[in-house]
């Protein structure tokens, strides 16, 4: 007789949530897992994801296969990157330096957030070899955000990311329910020397009342170019959804941009980001390189994703579920699973690299590949 199992390790990314929901307290759960207002993008993106069609290819010899790329020319295992998530210790006590880790023996990079528990130097510090982004929030203080530009520079990190879909927080329900807030102990560790490290107590969500008296609502595509004035780091702009402001972002000096709603908790209704990403694609014509983020889950969600033109994808809660789970060894278990299936989706679609996932898999889009693609 077989002895039915208690309890099963997750062995997908889906899988992966229900099992952190059970290791986390509410307050770090929903803050996690929520969207905005209705979760109707939250769902969308993957809804979007699931919906594509995958015209694959055979005979052709997948016996080989490497899924590796560059990205900024930092050579990654696999086009899959770490979104900037804030607050890795409410996940797990060594929060983002075990994220850094697992990015590195992954062989992938770590994007980290301002929003960081840990301080960005120890960030980096923790990464070794493997490349750490900063992922960058602009303070209403503009010497302070100069100086956390600096600071980046001077740690180490090689490049940094502008978010420039969040003016205000976008209005998380659950986190309003919770009065969510930081657990004792717990800081915005890059902004304590400021008096900048801690939430507002408030009857409402903490992070939205920071993000509303701290963060600086009025910046627009001028203070790009005020950006690349200060730093030499490359610059990667995240939020973008549109073709417009993809062409100005490139035109302001960007090297890269992330077509993303930020997962779903920003403005609700946003277009799910994988419809979003070939108008983006297009309007760059190869000028700058374009991942996407957003409901990434599944081996074939990269495929699909590449196949668009991203030349990567970011992915945002597997890892903090799989930080919660087991902390280093869990994100390191996220990415492998992700890694597996995607090796699979590959040889199944007839692609020995990712030189080969071109457009016309996809079974909705235009059967010729978009010349340029793929930056
Ligand atoms: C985020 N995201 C985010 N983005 C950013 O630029 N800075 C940040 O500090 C955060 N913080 C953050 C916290 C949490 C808990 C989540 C879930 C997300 C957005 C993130 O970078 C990314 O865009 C999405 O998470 C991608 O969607 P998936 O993979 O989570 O579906």
């Amino acid at each position: 007789m077989t002895k039915k199992k208690t309890k099963s390790v997750p062995i997908n990314l889906l899988e992966l949530e229900a099992a952190a929901r059970a290791r986390l307290d509410d307050n770090a759960f929903d803050y996690y897992a929520s969207g905005a207002h209705d979760e109707l993008t939250l769902r969308e993106n993957r809804a979007a994801f699931e919906r594509i069609a995958l015209r694959y290819r055979v005979l052709v010899d997948v016996s080989r296969r490497d899924p590796s790329t560059e990205v900024l020319g930092a050579k990654v295992s696999m086009p899959v990157l770490i979104a900037p998530t804030a607050f890795h210790r409410m996940a797990h006590p060594d929060g983002e330096r075990a994220t850094a880790r697992a990015a590195a023996h992954a062989g992938t990079l770590m994007i980290n957030s301002t929003l960081s528990n840990t301080p960005m130097e120890e960030v980096v510090l923790a990464a070794g070899a493997a490349p750490v982004w900063f992922q960058l929030y602009v303070y209403k203080d503009r010497g302070e955000t100069k100086a956390l530009v600096e600071r980046a520079e001077a740690a180490g990190a090689r490049a940094l990311v502008l978010t420039v879909d969040a003016p205000l927080l976008g209005t998380r329900e659950r986190d309003r329910r919770n009065r969510f807030r930081l657990p004792a102990g717990l800081t915005v560790a890059n902004m304590t020397a400021v008096g900048k490290g801690e939430l507002p107590d408030v009857a409402d969500s903490g992070l939205a009342a920071y993000f509303a008296t701290m963060l600086d609502p009025s910046i627009t595509f001028d203070d790009l170019s005020w950006l690349k004035s200060v730093t030499t780091l490359p610059l990667v702009v995240k939020g973008v959804v549109r073709a417009d402001d993809a062409a100005r972002c490139v035109a302001a000096g960007a090297d890269a941009v992330v077509v993303s709603n930020h997962g779903g908790r920003q403005l609700d209704t946003s277009v799910a980001t994988i419809r979003a990403l070939p108008e983006v694609v297009d309007a760059i014509g190869g000028r700058a390189e374009v991942y996407v983020d957003g409901g990434v889950r599944r081996g074939t969600d990269v495929l699909k994703a590449l196949a668009y033109g991203a030349r990567a994808v970011l992915l945002g809660r597997p890892v903090l579920y799989g930080l919660a789970l087991d902390g280093q060894r869990g994100v390191e278990r996220a990415l492998s699973i992700l890694r597996e299936e995607l090796d699979l989706a590959m040889a199944l679609a007839g692609c020995p690299d990712v030189a080969a996932i071109t457009r016309d898999l996809l079974a909705d889009g235009p059967s010729e590949p978009a010349s340029g693609q793929r930056r």
